[in-house]
Parts: C-alpha cells; sequence; structure tokens
C-alpha cells in the first residue's frame, strides 16, 4: 500500500477561534548583558555567583545573549507563527534598587522588545517578576518584609506608566510558591534561606504585592487583561490510607490553595492556617490585607510540569522548619515515564487540574503559561536537533487542553515553556526546554522540530488528530 500524506487521512483537533498559542522565557534566563545599560543586581546574580549553587558553577551573566539578539528571537517567533510571547521584564533593570530612580535605559529595552514584537504580529503577554528581586531589597529583607509589597506596586506602576499604551496583558508575578518556599524555606532557589517563618511571610507578601499591583496597574491600562501566573500541582496520595489522603491533602494546601484561596476567594485555607499557626506567629498578617489580595483579575495563568505523589511520614522530620508541611508529607519519587528534570508525564494530571480550578474557581478564565519538558538533545552532525520527545510530551498534554475545552472550561491559551534553550536556575544550562536550540558557545539559535512541529498546530489552529 502507498503511503497516503497524513494530511489527507487525519483530521485536526481543532481550537477554538482566537485560541492563543504562545511561547515563555523569562528574563533571568535568557537575557544576560547582566552589565549592560544601568542594569543592577539580582538575587539571582549573587546567587548564582556563590560557588556550590548550581549545576557546573553555570550563571547567567550571557545566558542566550536575548538583551543583544532579540529582533532574530523576535523574527523566529513570527516565523513559527505564534500570537503571542510571554517574557518578563527584569526589575533591576528598570529600578536598579528596587525603589529611587528608574533607568530608562532598561525601560527602552522593553519599549523596543514590545514594538519589535507587534510589529511581528506577536501578541507581547509580559510578566512582571519573575524571581530577579534587586539585591538591595533583599538586603532590606526581601519579601519577608512587608515594605518589599509596596516597592513591587510602585514598579508595576512604572513598567505601566512607560509601557501600558501598547500592552493588552500584563501578568504580575511567577510562580510565587517558588519565590517564597525554594527561596526562603528549601534554600535551593534564590536568595538561598532556609527559614520557614521567612517563606511564609514572604508568600504573604508576594500576595500583597500583586494586589497592590493590580490595583496600580488597573488605574494605568484599564482595557489590558490582567493576571498572576501560579505553579500548580495535584497532589495525590501514595495510597488510600486516611494519613497518606490527608498528607496529600496538607500538601495541596501548602502549595496551592495556599495561593488560589486568598486570590481567589478572599481568604487562606482553614487546614493551612490551622497547621501554620501552631508552628509560626502569623501576626505579618495584616487585617485588610486580603481585600487587596484578593483585587479582581481577568484571568490565571496556571505553569503544569507535574503531579505530586505524597505519603504521610513515618517520623516526623528532622527539621519541619524549613518548609512548614513537609514535617506531616513526604513526597514520593517519581518512576515510570520521565523527562531529564526526572519529572512524571502526566498529562491526565493536567487535565484534572484544569478541570478542578474550572469547577472550584469558576469565574476565572485560565491560561496555561508554561507547559513543557527538558529532554537530552541530540545535536545531528548537520546541526538539526529531532526532539520527537518533546513533541509526543507537547502533543500529549494539548490533547488534554483540549478534552477540557470540550468540557466547557474556560482556556484561553496554551504558552511552551519555552522558547529557546535557556540557563535553568540551579540547574545551569544542563538542561533544555527550547523549542530552539541555542549553542551557548556560539549562541547561535537553531529551531527544533518541535518548533516546526509547533508552527504546523499553529498554523492549523490544532493538532493532528490519530492516524
Ligand atoms: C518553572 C519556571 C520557569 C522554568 C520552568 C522549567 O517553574 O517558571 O522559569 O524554569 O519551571
Amino acid at each position: 500500500m502507498t503511503a497516503v500524506s497524513g494530511e489527507q487521512t487525519r483530521r485536526r483537533l481543532r481550537f477554538p477561534d482566537g485560541f492563543v498559542w504562545g511561547a515563555a522565557t523569562s528574563a533571568y534566563q535568557i537575557e544576560g548583558a547582566v552589565d549592560a545599560g544601568g542594569r543592577g543586581r539580582s538575587i539571582w546574580d549573587v546567587y548564582a555567583h556563590t560557588p556550590g549553587r548550581i549545576v557546573n558553577g553555570d550563571h547567567a551573566d550571557v545566558a542566550a545573549d536575548h538583551f543583544h539578539r532579540f529582533r532574530e528571537d523576535v523574527a523566529l517567533m513570527r516565523e513559527f507563527g505564534l500570537s503571542a510571547y510571554r517574557f518578563s521584564i527584569a526589575w533591576p533593570r528598570v529600578q536598579p534598587g528596587g525603589r529611587g530612580p528608574v533607568n530608562e535605559q532598561g525601560l527602552d529595552f522593553y519599549r523596543r522588545l514590545v514594538d519589535a514584537l507587534l510589529e511581528a504580529g506577536v501578541e507581547p503577554y509580559p510578566t512582571l517578576f519573575h524571581w530577579d528581586l534587586p539585591q538591595e531589597l533583599q538586603d532590606a529583607g526581601g519579601w519577608p518584609a512587608r515594605d518589599t509589597a509596596f516597592r513591587f506596586a510602585d514598579y508595576a506602576a512604572i513598567v505601566a506608566g512607560a509601557l501600558g499604551d501598547r500592552l493588552g496583558h500584563m501578568m504580575t508575578l511567577n510562580e510565587p510558591w517558588c519565590s517564597a518556599f525554594l527561596g526562603y524555606g528549601l534554600g535551593r532557589h534564590a536568595p538561598g534561606i532556609h527559614d520557614g517563618r521567612q517563606a511564609v511571610a514572604a508568600a504573604h507578601h508576594l500576595m500583597l504585592g500583586h494586589g497592590l499591583a493590580v490595583r496600580r496597574l488597573r488605574e494605568a491600562m484599564p482595557r489590558a487583561e490582567l493576571g498572576i501566573v501560579l505553579n500548580l500541582e495535584p497532589h495525590y496520595p501514595v495510597s488510600p490510607d486516611p494519613a497518606d489522603v490527608a498528607a496529600a491533602r496538607l500538601s495541596d494546601g501548602m502549595q496551592n490553595r495556599i495561593f488560589l484561596d486568598p486570590l481567589l476567594r478572599g481568604r487562606y485555607p482553614d487546614d493551612v492556617v490551622t497547621h501554620l499557626s501552631g508552628r509560626i506567629d502569623l501576626r505579618f498578617l495584616g487585617d485588610d490585607d486580603l481585600d487587596l489580595i484578593s483585587t479582581p483579575i481577568d484571568v490565571l495563568g496556571v505553569n503544569y510540569y507535574r503531579p505530586a505523589t505524597v505519603a504521610a511520614r513515618q517520623a516526623p522530620a528532622a527539621d519541619w522548619s524549613v518548609w512548614p508541611g513537609d514535617e506531616r508529607h513526604e513526597p514520593v519519587p517519581a518512576t515510570g515515564d520521565l523527562t531529564s528534570m526526572g519529572w512524571l508525564v502526566a498529562p491526565e494530571a493536567l487535565e484534572e487540574l484544569l478541570l478542578r480550578l474550572g469547577s472550584e474557581y469558576p469565574e476565572v478564565p485560565l491560561v496555561v503559561t508554561e507547559n513543557g519538558a527538558a529532554f537530552d538533545d541530540l545535536v545531528g552532525a548537520d546541526g538539526s536537533v529531532r526532539d520527537d520527545d518533546r513533541i509526543r510530551f507537547l502533543e500529549r498534554h494539548l490533547r488534554a487542553v483540549h478534552r477540557v475545552l470540550d468540557a466547557g472550561v474556560d482556556v484561553r491559551g496554551y504558552f511552551v515553556w519555552s522558547l529557546l534553550d535557556n540557563f535553568e536556575w540551579s540547574e545551569g544550562y544542563a538542561k533544555r526546554f527550547g523549542l530552539v536550540h541555542v549553542d551557548f558557545a556560539t549562541l547561535q539559535r537553531t529551531p527544533k522540530l518541535s518548533a516546526r512541529w509547533y508552527a504546523d498546530v499553529i498554523s492549523g489552529n490544532g493538532i493532528l488528530d490519530g492516524e
């Protein structure tokens, strides 16, 4: 039998008209140029240059050099037909000390980037904070200090004043769980602090900063769609044993509901408050804070990578204080279909997560603001990267999103993490998530097969269905 072209025999699983097809990055992970144009230091500059923190001693002084090569990167986005690009604005470029003088040169970079995107027909989706806190603010206490929330709102107003006229979208924070709990609790991200009290205070002040910023943004950009981006993980108990079920529920509280409920319901979840109040002095929760935190938003950004499996601890953890909640549950190492991060591939958990959000928090539309995978991409002799495992990963997750749309949940778009291979935080350059391969010695960009595949998905507004 002769092979028939796939396109003739396969139908497309189409997405709704206007569905947003994007790719995402963040400033510290791609920009480089850390000394250019008056940029200040961030906690990530300091952390990455601290020996022993990052795999191979990597740092992001050059990264993908996007600061100098953004026109080439925007040209790639146009070539792939992206409808949107999610990037972050580096606070230390715009306001080097995190308060006080504004650095116009930094704002100019983002003006040029936004103009180039608009000219290419790619809708900009900026995020104001993707973890790169100005070091001067950390020296003054960082996110555990209440004042940082007010500094963040001022910074948001500066960006809105400079760029608001040309932006239709703005996200405040990326993954406050990581800033708070990886940064101040587990110490695995900048600023590398191990202190449960600081972690919880940071989480609260991040939320407060978000709420204050939304109010300032709303004034300056009344027509823009405003939101926040959370990393949400379904937490499954390892067994039906009530102790495991309770542990999974608490860890869901400490990762997901601790952000979702104050943002969308104006209160912290009772089980989380009960759990924490026995361990931490919660007096830093100001009386009016929840009103501010729950200032209405237009969209919730969902970053999804993997689910978590949780068991009740047999014995109390040695030091609960690095991550309150931790002494009651134990993450179970994933086995099965894993990415090179060791993360379980589980598109059905994305489906379950989006369905849950649609039913428990129905008033807010959703966008998948990050989803993707690192694999050990092999570069062929001709420089090409045939990343079939990434294509399969993305395709399976897009099918999950499609099922959720069929079920009536309002999901507006999907952003692949990431446009480019980049500096993967503590993993340095060892893990590659990009649709585009970056040779970090020459900075040459080469679209992987997945980029071609994604361009086809976008042009057909859907994925090719079964054989
Ligand atoms: C998310 C981050 C993003 C990237 C991916 C792999 O948690 O938002 O910067 O590192 O993970």
